[in-house]
């Protein structure tokens, strides 16, 4: 480290949105390295609505590797934020900064320590896919200050090792999540499927059922799973191979029907799973089940679909509107079923697709 003083500070700033599965990823073959049992697909949502901003600093004053989510400090001692903090800076590079004096070589990144603040704009393990925007922000942002030089697919496989889902939040628009098949995971990594330019009609709204913390995470309702659920071997070897293949299809054509079908029959089958489990989980509450029973009538009552609707693992329901039209119906029809005054649902969220963004701070 060519620098005078030790009272430097290097700092970068990302934003990255959270992803929504249309088909889900439920149950790890290898618990470290997080493989999946199965191929999934998302659409990426827009970062101006939920999104987590995170900041990565470094310092050879910092005696520590430190994190603060949403303003609490948090222990990195676990085994994923250990496994993104190696994996990058085993890929880090030389950085100069010449305004400031600073040079960090690619063995400094292996000494000096950091510090992270990261924010979620949106509630935190309450089903809305914060281990996706929070570990694919962290993976991004590290990315950035140690000037890594991986493609966003390299990247994937990193944050995929904080947790699964994050994977995917490194691209805009639709990605699939490909299971791969080595047992280091090198395959394991995500391919962006259409950016966020393509089905710009579609909507998406989120209706806030609870906020409160989840009972089982993600983590472990999986796990549960995989040890005591006979569906979950029909759902990946069976039935999720043909859905990627007819998702891939149905987003190429921008099929809404097919679209629809497919995203609800899939996230209905996920919590068939976790039902499915022992002892069975619920995710979802009477608000949700009322939520989509409201959008299959509406649906049925028509010649073909117009919202789409996956829950993952938590009651906050993820509709998707065919245009804005349907989105525009869509709420007047959520605020007459649940009317402000009720305690049913807390707030709606609207978003379009979007990309994983700099916040250039
Ligand atoms: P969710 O449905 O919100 O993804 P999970 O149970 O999958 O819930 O994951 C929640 C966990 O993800 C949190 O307890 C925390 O460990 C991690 N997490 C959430 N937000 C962030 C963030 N911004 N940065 C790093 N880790 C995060
Ligand atoms: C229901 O990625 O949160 O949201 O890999 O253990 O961190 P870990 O789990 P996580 O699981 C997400 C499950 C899901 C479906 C999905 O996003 O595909
Ligand atoms: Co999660």
């Amino acid at each position: 480290m060519a620098n005078e003083s030790q009272n430097w500070v290097l700092m970068v700033t990302a934003q990255t949105p959270t992803n929504i599965a249309v088909i889900k990823y439920w149950g790890k073959r290898d618990e470290t390295l997080i493989l999946p049992v199965n191929d999934s697909i998302s659409v990426t949502l827009d970062p101006n609505h939920l999104c987590t901003t995170t900041t990565v600093a470094v310092s050879p004053s910092f005696q520590q590797d430190r994190m603060w989510l949403n303003g609490k400090e948090i222990s990195l001692s676990g085994g994923r934020f250990q496994s993104c903090l190696r994996e990058i800076r085993s890929h880090a590079c030389d950085v100069e900064d010449k305004q400031k004096g600073i040079k960090i070589t690619k063995e400094d990144w292996g000494k000096l320590h950091l510090h992270i603040a990261s924010y979620n704009n949106f509630p935190t393990a309450a089903g809305l896919a914060s281990s996706a925007a929070g570990f694919a922000c962290l993976v991004y942002a590290l990315g950035k200050l140690m000037n890594v030089k991986d493609d966003e697919s390299q990247l994937s496989a990193v944050a995929r090792q904080g947790s699964g889902s994050a994977c995917r939040s490194l691209y805009g628009g639709f990605v699939k999540w490909i299971m791969g098949k080595e047992e280091n995971g090198s395959d394991s990594l995500a391919v962006q499927l259409a950016d966020e330019k393509h089905w710009d009609d579609l909507v998406i709204v989120i209706a806030v059922v609870s906020s409160r913390q989840k009972e089982t995470s993600s983590t472990s309702g999986m796990r549960e799973t995989v040890e005591t659920s006979l569906l979950l071997q029909h759902r990946a070897k069976e039935v999720v191979p043909k859905r990627i293949l007819q998702m891939e299809e149905a987003i190429r054509n921008r099929d809404f029907t097919s679209f629809s079908r497919l995203t609800c029959a899939d996230s209905n089958q996920f919590h068939a799973v976790c039902l499915d489990t022992s002892p069975p989980i619920f995710y979802m509450n009477d608000t949700s089940h009322r939520i989509i029973s409201i959008v299959e009538k509406w649906n049925r009552s028509e010649e073909a679909p117009q919202v789409a609707y996956t829950f993952d693992a938590g009651p906050n329901a993820v509709l998707i509107a065919r245009n804005r039209k349907v989105a525009a119906l869509l709420i007047q029809r959520l605020l007459y079923y649940f009317p402000p005054s009720s305690d049913d649902l807390n707030s709606y969220v609207i978003g379009d697709k979007s990309i994983v963004k700099d916040a250039g701070i």
